[in-house]
């Protein structure tokens, strides 16, 4: 224990550096609260010829990232390369050679995470992800040990900040869905290929790694059903404001009787509900357990900074924990190891429902449409119609209803004359407590 926890690190970007800035500018601190000094003894980067602005001795920057999983000398690895591929392997190889991991991978848990974590328990050594989901905010632990106690019946989250971003535009600014991603993309909030984010597929992932912790079985990025933020219009916004709703891209995960939904979608929440005020590129994600009730934790949920903290609170983690590594994966992949719960279809959840129809503008419209609702038993809660002639359109809100009817409705609201279009559907939230 003399030389303290060795870290090897895996890329040096972003997330990296920054965790190499905290691990130098707070040493005294960490050393202090880990019981032992923790340095960064190798760090593998595609170019390490590049200048970086990183208190690192350049030669220990290192061009092979195998030298460093199989390294005698390194006792923990930091995986901060992004995606699948080495990544996957390399996480593999240091493993295989007795060393603890902490990863800042989504992607690469989302998809892969069983054979991650059968992997570490199998190995002995630990593989460690707080700041897989929601950058800085503290979940994964609080979920795994401070709420281990209780059950949860849900998460709801804001877990992109990118889409949070420009959805915060959209309905601050009255910003076109165009407009916010090319703001987002100024500011350094989105790619240059904003998919992974507006299409959902970012936050579906950390969907499924919440959902697995929470309700011990195993979701994989493919099992969330998912519905990204590119058919919102301005129209949905403004329509929303006047009902009190804001527009938010939501990571539901939820417990159905047996089952676990879990999903990612637009939706309406009150102004009242805790996730309405939480704007920009912030993320926030609110659980209820059986006893505890509602509880939210609420930051950043990316940047290198803020991301860098939950890297360093995992190292200080391991570093405490050394006498007997492995032991946090084995407790927590135990109770997950076996699925407990079966996934729930979509088509079977159950909510509330704004749809947004261009309609035809005579007597009897309004009739023929809630005749169409009456037949699949949907109930509507309100209606009203704006414009007139070829501009008239129908804004309805539903009572509760089955997914799956919801779209049976629809059709049958596509084959009336006197319905034109049907310009958005998106799912409505119920306030909290
Ligand atoms: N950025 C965030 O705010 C954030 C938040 C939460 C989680 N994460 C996750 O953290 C991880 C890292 O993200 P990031 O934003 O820090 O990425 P990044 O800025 O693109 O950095 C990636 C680093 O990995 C190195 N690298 C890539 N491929 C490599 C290879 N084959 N061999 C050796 N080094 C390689 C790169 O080297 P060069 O420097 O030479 O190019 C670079 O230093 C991702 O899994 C991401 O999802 C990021």
């Amino acid at each position: 224990m003399s030389d303290g926890l060795r870290v090897g690190m895996l890329g040096c970007g972003t997330v990296g550096a920054a965790v190499i800035r905290m691990l130098h500018e707070h040493a005294g601190e960490i050393e202090r609260r880990a019981g032992t000094h923790v340095a960064v003894v190798r760090v593998a980067v595609r170019d390490p010829d590049r200048q970086r602005d990183v208190p690192l001795d350049p030669s220990l920057l290192v061009k092979e990232p195998d030298e460093i999983v199989s390294a005698p000398d390194v006792d923990v690895v930091v995986e901060v390369i992004g995606g699948i591929e080495p990544a996957r392997s390399l996480i593999l190889a240091a493993m295989a050679a007795g060393k603890s991991v902490v990863t800042a991978n989504k992607a690469l848990l989302a998809d892969h995470g069983p054979e991650l974590f059968d992997e570490a328990v199998r190995r002995g050594v630990d593989l460690l992800y707080e700041a897989a989901v929601g950058g800085g905010i503290p979940v994964i632990r609080p979920i795994r040990e401070h709420l281990a106690g209780d059950r949860i019946v849900r998460l709801t989250g804001i877990l992109n900040g990118t889409t949070n971003y420009i959805l915060t535009r959209m309905t601050e600014d009255g910003s076109s869905l165009e407009d916010a991603v090319r703001e987002a993309q100024a500011l350094g909030y989105a790619e240059a290929d904003p998919s992974a984010d507006v299409e959902g597929s970012d936050a579906a992932a950390k969907a499924a790694i919440l959902a697995t912790i929470a309700f011990d079985t195993p979701v994989a990025a493919k099992d969330v059903s998912r519905e990204g933020i590119t058919a919102v219009t301005a129209d949905d916004i403004a329509f929303a404001k006047r009902l009190g709703y804001v527009v938010k891209l939501l990571a539901v995960a939820e417990r159905v009787g047996d089952s676990v939904s879990v999903r990612v979608h637009p939706a309406m929440i009150p102004t009242s509900h805790p996730l309405a005020a939480v704007r920009d590129a912030f993320n926030a994600v609110l659980i209820d357990g059986e006893r505890v009730g509602p509880l939210m934790l609420y930051g950043r949920g990316a940047g290198g900074d803020p991301t860098a903290t939950s890297v360093v609170g995992d190292l200080i983690e391991l570093a405490r924990g050394r006498a007997a590594a492995g032991t946090i994966t084995t407790a927590a992949h135990a109770a997950h190891g076996e699925s407990v719960r079966s996934l729930l279809p979509v088509d079977d959840v159950l909510g509330e429902f704004y749809l947004l129809l261009d309609v035809a503008d005579r007597p009897g419209v309004l009739a023929a449409i809630a005749h169409a609702f009456a037949h699949h038993q949907i109930s509507i809660k309100q209606v009203w119609q704006e414009g007139h002639g070829d501009e008239a359109r129908l804004v309805i809100i539903t009572h509760v209803a089955q997914e799956r009817t919801l779209r049976e409705c629809a059709r049958t609201l596509e084959s009336l004359d006197s319905v034109k279009a049907i310009r958005s559907i998106i799912r409505v939230e119920a306030g909290e407590g």
